[in-house]
């Protein structure tokens, strides 16, 4: 069967996380989240004290770092950070990091040499459209700002706590205006996607329109 390249793309509190995790494991494919590239590099440069205004100095940073997404370990030169890229503060830090186009081009560069071979899902938000255009699979998922907030509102390891919903529907906010208006590679539906709107379905729905998607675009 031939290893295709399955893009997975959308804002945050979509679905796209426990989707992708649960399609790659159907499949034997390898699960790539590019969205913990983005926080791991945010992780170091503030470890490293770098400010987020200094482009030449993070792009640096990200072109010789060591960076691990897969098997449930987000790892930066050897530091595992899967636990502490989950908090509000990296949530800014990497919205951030991601507005840099220089940034962009090296982590875009990572992730072609990682999903070339296919056998993978990529998850993000240019997969679809900038990463691998001619990728075989492209799902765009979606929902309500409000289930997209009460989805992390509830995800206590993003959170680290009970937090106002309210106030995550405003980070929510701010974060997905961050990713769709900046200049690089801003958040959009490629035209070849399919949108899924994932508002009140529950999980197993979701995997089984992407199982069928998937087996469509499959060669026999
Ligand atoms: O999916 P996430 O919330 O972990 O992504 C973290 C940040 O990185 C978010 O602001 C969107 C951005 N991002 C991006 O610009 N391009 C990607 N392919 C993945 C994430």
């Amino acid at each position: 069967m031939k290893n295709l390249i399955i893009a997975i793309d959308g804002p945050s509190g979509a679905g796209k996380g426990t989707i992708s995790r649960a399609l790659s494991e159907e499949l034997g494919y390898r699960h790539i989240d590019t969205g913990a590239m983005y926080r791991a590099v945010g992780w170091l440069a503030i470890h490293r004290g770098i400010p987020f205004d200094d482009e030449a100095a993070i792009t640096a940073l990200a072109s010789g770092a060591d960076i691990v997404v897969e098997g449930g370990v987000v790892a930066i030169d050897g530091h595992d950070v899967t636990r502490a890229i989950r908090t509000p503060e990296i949530d800014k830090t990497a919205a951030a990091v991601a507005r840099l186009p220089q940034v962009r081009a090296v982590l875009v560069a990572r992730q072609r040499e990682i999903g070339k071979r296919g056998g993978v899902v990529m998850e993000g938000r240019d997969i679809g459209t900038v990463v691998f255009p001619n990728a075989d699979v492209k799902i765009y998922l979606d929902a309500s700002e409000e289930e997209r907030a009460r989805r992390r509102a509830g995800d206590s390891a993003h959170s680290g706590g009970p937090v106002e919903q309210k106030a995550v529907a405003e980070a929510i906010r701010a974060r997905d205006l961050s990713d769709s208006t900046r200049k690089a590679s801003p958040l959009t539906l490629a035209p070849d996607a399919v949108h899924i709107d994932t508002t009140g379905m529950p999980i197993g729905e979701v995997v089984d329109r992407v199982r069928t998607l998937v087996k469509d675009r499959t060669p026999a």
